[in-house]
């Protein structure tokens, strides 16, 4: 279940032309199973009307700190808030938090919650770019403060520049990694997803048929778990927020990709990589016209998990995967010892709703001292954090792997 279901989040919005995308934040939160009390500062209903908010977030918007009963509403809002979000920020709501002034409810609100707080500005690129305000975000970070970086993009008033209010989803990413036990916090994870493509000419490729969702899944779930994530993939889904995507095609792109990063902390091989590839393929178009059916001489990719397995240091987690279709638990067990891994995520992609393609998933994790346990079938997301809660058991278990916070 996502770590959103169930909280209380109030959704600060002050006046940004970006306010609008308040709204769509106020959605997916709901959505998401969290109960959502909006406050809106005097500038943000010049920018959107509080009917759309009080119909779309779970309680009605609050504007003053003299609209309720209660006289002292800023603090009922801040102690039973598990996360107190600001999307858009303004340079000035900065300023003010920074400084821990309470003009008005929202301000106040801010310094009366112990919940973890997520910033997200929004402002011209010049006024990004400006010292003070990159001096109140690097205090407001050093306190903890939660920052979503704007990105790039159309501002107002037809400027294209840095300072766009980060994606709803990446916001409420974000809201999701503040709030979860980030008991993967400091670890450097990098995860590879999909099927790789082999040449047999520069059109045709030999592939398989993993499309990468679980992959996705685990890169996703990572950064919720507050983990820093290198999600190497073959395929052009919708990337994951906040983490770090590398394309590669082929197996040989995604073993130099992955050998590249062997110092992460977690590696998970979630990809399909081919175990054959054409020999030298052509770097022209095989033609039909005139010729005879060409024959496809193969030959053995490296097995490059063996590599991780075997050149692993004693601090780090080295988990693989193996699609098999019979004797899924023996042979996922000789996988793992051939590779030396620390865990193997074994499924039968067979099975009904499992394996590739599915947006679900049944799965076996097999430990490296012979033990197993089953993950019955679920979303692929559910399954990505069980992986996670076995590697984090691992990692606790293992006298060599610093303390996980
Ligand atoms: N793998 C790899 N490099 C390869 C082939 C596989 O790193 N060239 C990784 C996969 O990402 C997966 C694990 O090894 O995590 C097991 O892959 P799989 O294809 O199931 O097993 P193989 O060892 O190739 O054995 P077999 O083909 O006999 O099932």
């Amino acid at each position: 279940m996502s770590a959103l279901a169930g909280k209380r989040i109030v959704l600060g919005v002050t006046g940004g032309i970006a306010a609008y995308k308040a709204i769509e934040v106020s959605r997916r939160l709901v959505d998401a199973g969290a109960h959502v009390a909006p406050i809106m500062s005097e500038g943000a209903e010049k920018f959107v009307g509080r009917v759309t908010l009080d119909a779309l977030a779970s309680e009605k918007v609050q504007t003053s700190l003299w609209d309720e009963t209660s006289p002292i509403p800023h603090t009922r809002l801040g102690q039973t808030a598990d996360c107190v979000v600001v999307a858009p920020a303004t340079a000035r709501l900065l300023a003010d938090f920074r400084m821990a002034r309470s003009d008005d409810l929202l301000t106040a609100t801010l310094i009366a919650t112990r919940a973890p707080v997520v910033i997200c500005p929004a402002m011209h690129t010049e006024m990004w770019e400006n010292a003070g305000v990159q001096d109140n975000i690097a205090v407001l970070r050093e306190r903890g403060i939660h920052i979503v970086d704007p990105e790039p993009g159309r501002l107002a008033g037809g400027d294209v520049g840095f300072g766009r209010l980060a994606a709803p989803r990446t916001i409420v990413a974000n809201i999701e990694r503040a709030l979860s036990d980030a008991d993967l916090a400091g670890l450097r994870i990098v995860i590879t997803a999909g099927g790789t493509r082999e040449a047999i000419d520069p059109v045709r490729v030999i592939s398989n048929r993993s499309t990468g969702k679980q992959g996705y899944a685990l890169a996703e779930a990572a950064f919720a778990r507050g983990a820093d994530v290198t999600l190497i993939t073959t395929v052009d889904r919708e990337p994951p927020p906040g983490v770090e995507i590398v394309d590669v095609e082929s197996a040989a792109e995604m073993q130099e990709a992955v050998m590249a990063r062997t110092d992460a902390d977690v590696v998970i091989m979630a990809a399909a990589v081919a175990d054959f590839r054409p020999i030298d393929p052509p770097d022209h178009k095989i033609k039909k016209t005139g010729g005879a059916v060409p024959e496809i001489h193969l030959e053995k990719t490296h097995d490059f998990l063996v590599d991780l397995g075997h050149g692993k240091a004693t601090s780090q987690t080295i988990v693989g995967f193996a699609a098999e279709t019979e004797n899924v638990l023996d042979n996922a067990r000789g996988k793992l010892e051939r590779k030396n891994l620390d865990l193997i995520v074994a499924n039968d992609v067979s099975a009904p709703d499992t394996g590739f393609a599915h947006d679900t998933n049944a799965v076996t994790i097999v430990f490296a001292d012979g033990s197993s346990e089953a993950v019955p079938l679920g979303p692929k997301r559910v399954i990505a954090d069980a992986i996670f809660d076995a590697v984090v058991r691992v990692r606790k278990n293992s006298p060599s792997t610093p303390e996980l916070t």
